[in-house]
Parts: C-alpha cells; sequence; structure tokens
C-alpha cells in the first residue's frame, strides 16, 4: 500500500480514507436482509464487509451472531439447527451458545465440559422494519451505537409531497437484492454518476413508458449539489435539480443522438453513508427508489433494490401490489438496472487493482463522485480492515 500511497495524486490525497475502504466502512448499519428470509427456524448466513453473520428468528425478534463455530470453525448457518428459543446451536456437534449473549452455554455430548461459560461467539445489534433486517457491524466494543435513521437517508425533504421512507409507518416496502461483481464503491459511484445514462438509453423501462431521460447533466452553480450534515444524523448529497444550476444534456450534436422520450420527469437523486442511494419519484411519482451498496469482499457488493410507496390503506396496498409485480420489479429493478449491474462488473476490471483508482482520468460530471469521496473520508466511523482470512490484496 505503500508504493500506491506515493503514488497519489494531491488530489487524491484528499480522499485518502475511502481509497483505503475497500472492505467497508465500519460501525454503520447495513441491510442484512429481508424479513421474509429469516423465517422462524431457519438459520441466514449472510456476509457484510468480510464479516459472516448468521441471522436467527426466534419468538419474533431477529438475532444476529459470528457465523463461524467456535469449536471448529464451520459456519453455523450451514445447517439450520434450532432446539430452543434462546440458543443457536452448531448442527455439527452441538456446541450451543446463547442468542443474547453469544456465550457457550452447552455441548450436547460434553454437558460438563470446561469450556462452558467461557467460550462466546460475538452478537451484533439487529433492527427490524418494514420487511427489512438491519444489521449494525462494526467494532465490537463501537459505542454509543448510532440510531439507525443516522444511516438512512434523511426523512423528510422539501417537495410539497415527501415519498416514503423505510422508518415510516404505514408504507408500502417491496424489492429484490442479488450479488454482484464490483466493489461496494464502484456500485456507489455508478448509482449517483450523472454522465452514465447512455447504459440506461434503451432499455424497455425508457422506451414504453416513453420518458424523456436526459443524457446526463452538468452542475452549473455551488447550489446545485447539497451536503446533508445533520447533527448525529444522515451525511449525504443531494442534487437540486430545482436550484436551477444544472446543464441538462438533452442532445449531442457529434454523435447524432437525443433524449428519446417524450414525457419529462422529475426524480431527485442522492447518496448516503455508509452505502445507501435514493431516487425520489421513481419509478413513478410519490415512490422512492432506495439501493444499497452492501459491501460482502473485496470485489463484491449486495446491491439491494428497493421501493418505497404509499401503503397506508388496503387499497393502495392492493394497488402497490399489481404495480409492483408487472411494472416495478421486472421493469424498474430488473430491465432498467440490469445494465448497471453490468457497468459494475465492468469496472472492476480497472479498478479491482489499486493502479485504477491512480489511472483514472475524470471530467466535468465527475466532480459530484469527488464530492462523494470527500464526504466518506470525512464522516466514516471507521474503515473495515482486511479480513486475515482473505489473503493478500490483488494487484
Ligand atoms: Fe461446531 Fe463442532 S464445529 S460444534
Ligand atoms: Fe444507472
Amino acid at each position: 500500500m505503500a508504493t500506491a500511497s506515493k503514488s497519489r495524486s494531491a488530489a487524491q490525497r484528499q480522499y485518502e480514507p475511502y481509497l483505503e475502504a475497500v472492505w467497508g466502512l465500519s460501525n454503520h448499519w447495513y441491510p442484512a436482509a429481508f424479513s421474509h428470509e429469516v423465517p422462524d427456524r431457519v438459520v441466514t448466513g449472510v456476509m457484510i464487509c468480510g464479516h459472516e453473520i448468521a441471522l436467527r428468528r426466534a419468538r419474533g425478534k431477529v438475532y444476529a451472531l459470528a457465523d463461524r463455530c467456535a469449536h471448529r470453525g464451520v459456519r453455523i448457518s450451514k445447517k439450520s439447527m434450532c432446539l430452543t428459543d434462546e440458543h443457536l446451536t452448531c448442527w455439527y456437534h452441538g456446541f450451543t451458545y446463547g442468542l443474547e449473549d453469544g456465550v457457550l452455554k452447552t455441548i450436547l455430548a460434553s454437558p460438563d465440559d470446561a469450556q462452558i461459560g467461557r467460550l462466546r461467539i460475538r452478537t451484533y445489534p439487529v433492527e427490524e422494519h418494514n420487511g427489512i433486517i438491519y444489521v449494525f457491524v462494526g467494532d465490537p466494543d463501537y459505542r454509543p451505537i448510532p440510531p439507525l435513521a443516522s444511516d438512512l437517508p434523511i426523512r423528510i425533504t422539501d417537495d410539497p409531497n415527501p415519498v416514503g421512507h423505510p422508518l415510516d409507518e404505514q408504507v408500502y416496502v417491496r424489492g429484490i437484492r442479488r450479488t454482484c461483481v464490483g466493489n461496494w464503491r464502484l456500485g456507489m459511484e455508478n448509482g449517483f454518476d450523472s454522465g452514465h445514462f447512455l447504459i440506461h438509453y434503451d432499455t424497455q423501462f425508457i422506451v414504453a413508458t416513453d420518458r424523456a431521460l436526459a443524457l446526463g447533466w452538468q452542475t452549473t452553480g455551488p447550489d446545485a449539489i447539497r451536503t446533508i450534515d445533520e447533527p448525529d444524523g444522515p451525511k449525504g448529497l443531494m442534487s437540486m435539480f430545482k436550484s436551477g444550476q444544472f446543464r441538462i444534456i438533452r442532445e449531442s450534436a457529434p454523435l447524432g443522438i437525443k433524449v428519446y422520450g417524450k414525457n419529462r420527469h422529475y426524480a431527485r437523486t442522492s447518496i448516503y453513508l455508509p452505502c445507501v442511494v435514493m431516487v425520489e419519484n421513481w419509478p413513478i411519482n410519490g415512490w422512492a427508489q432506495y439501493e444499497w451498496q452492501v459491501p460482502i469482499d473485496d470485489y463484491r457488493h449486495e446491491y439491494w433494490e428497493v421501493l418505497v410507496g404509499p401503503g397506508a390503506t388496503e387499497e393502495q396496498i392492493k394497488e402497490a401490489d399489481f404495480k409492483y409485480a408487472n411494472f416495478f420489479e421486472p421493469l424498474g429493478l430488473w430491465n432498467f438496472n440490469d445494465p448497471d449491474v453490468f457497468a459494475r462488473a465492468a469496472l472492476q476490471e480497472p479498478y479491482g487493482v489499486s493502479e485504477g483508482w491512480e489511472r483514472e482520468q475524470l471530467c466535468a460530471f465527475d466532480g459530484a463522485l469527488i464530492s462523494w469521496r470527500k464526504l466518506v473520508s470525512r464522516h466514516h466511523r471507521g474503515i473495515v480492515e482486511r479480513p486475515r482470512w482473505a489473503g493478500p490484496p490483488a494487484g
């Protein structure tokens, strides 16, 4: 790493912590699983920032414990063994840990063993809201644990009709998640990239809705991007399209290409630590799309695409179910976002080795990405260290 640091420009050194955050940011809340993926008596294994985590629900409450048995190190989630509502039992030899504290409570075939009460696997704070289970990942002794809302997009915007938030009551929340090749930072930058709309130009979503998706935009004034820096609250950047300080590109004369559709549509993008992008008024007005790029390891991220919309009445839920099944998920989440998944994997080739970050030659519209890199460098609560089991870095 010393050689790579030396070759960085002065500009790059302003966001050095971001460049070091290959495995993610520690001491933040991350979505770990949808609620329906953790039914009673099923142990679900996930990996977040290199942390292997077992999720188990008992009496309605979800617990998160280290997913490596202290005995011989197998992943406990490889086979669900839920014998009581207080314990997580390893399927191999029956080492049994308390769900609340991770302490070894008993061993199936060695009930008087000296290890009982002495060994412990770590536990993680958990919150569950509107169908999503969040886990706080970081240093075991980090205190105080910040509120979940500090790691989510801001709740209320200055729009007259603010869209739903994953923590609000009576909202409809539904989505998908998929494992993608590409470091989490490449996913984040792709989500907030104002020059990448070429990849969406010919998607069925755009053609079917006849939507005038701009070819890109650039900022032209200091108020174009608002910094969100609430005390003890979310840290992010928001594109203020209504500020008039944007140059919207709708046509490229040299390339003979212009915006496809006729329907102009106002949507607004913002980006927050640790790893979430919010697109308000997407896929349609009154809805919001939340996209998390949760670090898995150094070359993959879990891409969460979650839609939040009106869900206060039975009628709204019925309407949302219908739209979700027949429009939002197939066209909005899969079809429109598939090119993003393709692009992130392609970015991993140059950026998967450290030189990729040194060699990039950015242009005017990439300024927003630099602002994001600096924001992370300023506000992260820690950088995840490369796990020992991962071996030496590539490149
Ligand atoms: Fe888990 Fe032996 S490896 S009990
Ligand atoms: Fe995109």
